[in-house]
């Protein structure tokens, strides 16, 4: 199992550079299947879940030459042949985005099939609006032992109006509408950058969408799909922690390579606690402290869909809500179990109590060093950022959740002055 040694104390200084989004590269490499042409795609980070993604498409016959190291981390996908049109059950375990290609088999194949998704640590996360959606547009779904198999001759464009916000739902079936008969009308959408990301390369591969990044997306049917190149967002949350690691250290940290206009809520939000932020056009310089130099204050917080402020920053925020002065609520409204980093915080000396979607923060708490277990992959961030500032060394275990999806993490924050260290097998380097 690998594990982090983060020693606290060290103000960040620098600069550090924001990788490419993983929840915009995995619907973009999902969308290669509606063609049977070559999908060119830059800046995709190297992560755990672009190699899982990776291993998915090749299973069912796709060729996928993932690019790292090479100029704009460019991978090129090609599913001239979709031999094996079935995400195995190995497989989607290990990432239930791997739903992802359901909308886009079914629409290139007329045939897909994929193991349900089992339960997830942070909640239930079903796939029931994709299915429903799917069956919307003529699909047929049995269930098959723990696969669900998907079938149409050709998909039919419908009005949808989703019962729920849902991101990969959105993307999902956004993707199958694209090689529709007819004009599909979606309601109710995820306004996601990322779901704007995806429309912005099915638009380059010819599909005909208007209306991605609003709650209605229109989607003209066409009959082919053509190959296109493209290059992925960086990573809104990437930076977002980062932000919260160049505050949280009462350092001075340039997080260069974003897009501000993604972190809207974030940045109302720290900068509301007093944290100084200069947004230029692809960078935010931070720097802790009110004009001052003081103290952080509180400020709550609720999590809501795109533009409101993400759950994917919530552990992230609750980390930096122990170094504010006073009372900070953060309410978790998206999933449902997802406070697994507040026991380990509280593990730390943090004065943390939970009621119901409710966490509420008592802070200034100085942290200590302790043996902590990540959880998941937004949790394990918020332990390392409490780390940097906890006194002494922090033994962080099972960071493979981390290596999921952040890129090089430990590199990054050691470039700008961070003490921290991994121990055990290291993925991604051979
Ligand atoms: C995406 O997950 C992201 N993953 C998540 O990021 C992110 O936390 C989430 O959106 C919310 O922003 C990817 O994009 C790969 P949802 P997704 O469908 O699409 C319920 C990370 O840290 N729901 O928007 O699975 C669901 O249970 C990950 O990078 C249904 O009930 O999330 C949840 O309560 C974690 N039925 C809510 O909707 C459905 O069919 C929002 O889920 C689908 C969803």
């Amino acid at each position: 199992m690998d594990k982090f040694v983060v020693r606290g104390g060290n103000p960040l200084l620098g600069t550090i550079k924001v990788s490419g989004a993983k929840n915009s590269a995995l619907p973009c490499m999902a969308a290669a299947i509606l063609t049977e042409d070559e999908v060119i795609l830059e800046n995709i980070p190297q992560v755990r879940d672009i190699e899982t993604e990776r291993k998915l498409l090749t299973s069912m016959g796709a060729e996928v030459e993932l690019g790292y190291g090479r100029a704009q981390h460019r991978t090129h996908i090609k599913c001239a042949i979709l031999s094996d049109p079935v995400a195995k059950y190995e497989i989607v375990k290990t990432m239930r985005a791997s739903s992802l290609v359901l909308g886009p088999l079914i629409a290139r194949t007329g045939i897909a099939r994929v193991a349900m998704p089992g339960g997830c640590a942070i909640g239930g996360r079903p796939i029931d609006l994709h299915i429903k959606g799917l069956e919307a547009m003529g699909a047929t779904i049995v269930y098959d032992h723990g696969y669900l198999e998907a079938r149409a001759d050709r998909l039919k464009g419908a009005h949808i109006v989703f019962d729920k916000i849902t991101v990969t739902g959105t993307e999902d079936l956004l993707m199958a509408a694209t090689l529709a008969e007819g004009e599909s009308v979606f309601e109710n959408c995820a306004r996601e950058p990322e779901v704007t990301d995806l429309a912005a390369l099915l638009t380059a591969m010819g599909a005909k969408i208007e209306g991605a990044g609003t709650s209605t997306i229109r989607i003209q049917g066409v009959s082919k799909l053509h190959g296109a190149r493209h290059r992925i967002n960086p990573d809104r949350i990437e930076a977002g922690t980062f932000l919260i690691a160049g505050a949280i250290t009462g350092g001075d940290l340039n997080v260069d390579s974003c897009e501000p206009k993604h972190l809207g809520a974030l940045i109302a939000k720290l900068e509301e606690c007093g944290v100084r932020l200069d947004v230029g056009q692809d960078n935010i310089r931070v720097r802790s402290g009110g004009s001052m130099g003081g103290e952080l204050k509180a400020a709550n917080i609720s999590t809501e869909e795109y533009p409101g402020f993400p759950t994917d920053m919530q552990a992230q925020f609750m980390a930096l809500a122990t170094q504010t002065e006073g009372t900070t609520t953060v309410t978790e409204n998206i999933f449902e179990n997802r406070f697994m980093h507040v026991q380990e915080l509280i593990r730390m000396g943090a004065n943390i109590t939970i009621s119901g979607r409710t966490a509420t923060v008592r802070g200034k708490s100085p942290l200590q060093s302790a043996a902590v277990m990540c959880s998941d992959l937004r949790a394990s961030a918020s332990l390392v950022l409490a780390a940097l500032v906890a006194d002494g060394e922090t033994i962080l275990d099972r960071v493979y959740h981390l290596d999921r999806g952040y890129e090089h993490f430990e590199e990054k924050l050691r470039g700008v002055g961070a003490q921290i260290r991994r121990m055990g097998d290291v993925f991604g380097k051979k």
